[in-house]
């Protein structure tokens, strides 16, 4: 039976006279790849923003696992579970790809941020522990190799693969992808797909998906949520949001 993991209800968000997110109710069910597609300026990365705690809702009700998570902090959302990806990428730049990482470890251990990045007393052996999980997690995202180079000093596609990385340390249930493929190279956005379900088995992860590649989205996602303007205007599998008429108005029908 299916178990409903985040639930969005009459979910919105107001900049003073544009509603960003107008009412948007839909819910996402444990173990699936729930897509969320939209012109540019729907409201998709403020839904996120809205999730993650990042950006307060004017009105509506999130919840996740049944608890009301509308008023948590954002660190508070990230230890119930739900961590993401930014459309622009948040590393640190200064820090190495290994660094980027255990800086969000830090959040289950107890020696803290700074203790372990910078490897102060007292905090040595969870630290190996540390650092040897998040070589696991390079490795993961065939990062491993490069693993003291600086965070700013990687292509897009690679600084991408490292956010994902850097939320998956955070041990989620739920994982927030924001256009992934943004930036990669056409070998790497052609691989995405099996990366992003790679991922999802390796750490037993429900997904959501912001994504612009219309056949990616049709082929990995179970469900999809198109936006316009704010508001849901279709949910349902690929196969119906593909041949609904709202959605091919609004958007696919502008795809070349
Ligand atoms: N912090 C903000 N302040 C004012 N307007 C914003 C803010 N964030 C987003 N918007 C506006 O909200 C709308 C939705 O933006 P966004 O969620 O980024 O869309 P999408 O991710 O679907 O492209 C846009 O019109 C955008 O300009
Ligand atoms: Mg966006």
């Amino acid at each position: 039976m299916s178990e409903t993991l985040l639930d969005v209800h009459k979910l919105t968000c107001r900049f003073g006279g544009l509603i960003a997110v107008n009412e948007v109710s839909f819910a996402v069910q444990r173990d699936e790849i729930f897509g969320l597609i939209g012109p540019n300026g729907a409201g998709k990365t403020t839904l996120f923003n809205l999730i993650t705690g990042l950006t307060p809702a004017t009105s509506g009700r999130l919840t996740y696992r049944g608890d009301d998570i509308g008023r948590l902090k954002p660190h508070q959302i990230a230890a119930k579970g739900i961590a993401r990806t930014f459309q622009n990428i948040r590393l640190f730049g200064n820090l190495s790809a290994q660094q980027n990482v255990m800086v969000s470890q830090h959040v289950h251990t107890r020696s803290g941020v700074v203790a372990g990045v910078f490897g102060l007393p007292g905090a040595r052996s969870e630290e190996r522990m540390v650092r040897e999980e998040a070589m696991q997690l390079l490795e993961m995202v065939n990062l491993a190799d490069r693993a003291h180079v600086k965070a700013r000093n990687f292509p897009y596609g690679d600084q991408r693969r490292l956010e994902i990385a850097r939320a998956l340390a955070l041990k989620p249930q739920l994982l927030l992808l924001d256009e992934p493929g943004a930036g990669m190279n056409p070998n790497e956005k052609a691989s995405l797909s099996a990366f992003i379900r790679d991922v999802k088995d390796k750490f037993k992860l429900t997904i959501v998906l912001i994504e612009h590649n219309v056949p990616l989205v049709m082929g990995l996602c179970d469900r999809i949520a198109v936006l316009n303007f704010g508001e849901l205007i279709a949910l349902g599998n690929p196969a119906a949001v593909q041949n609904d008429r709202a959605v091919i108005e609004a958007y696919l029908g502008d795809e070349p």
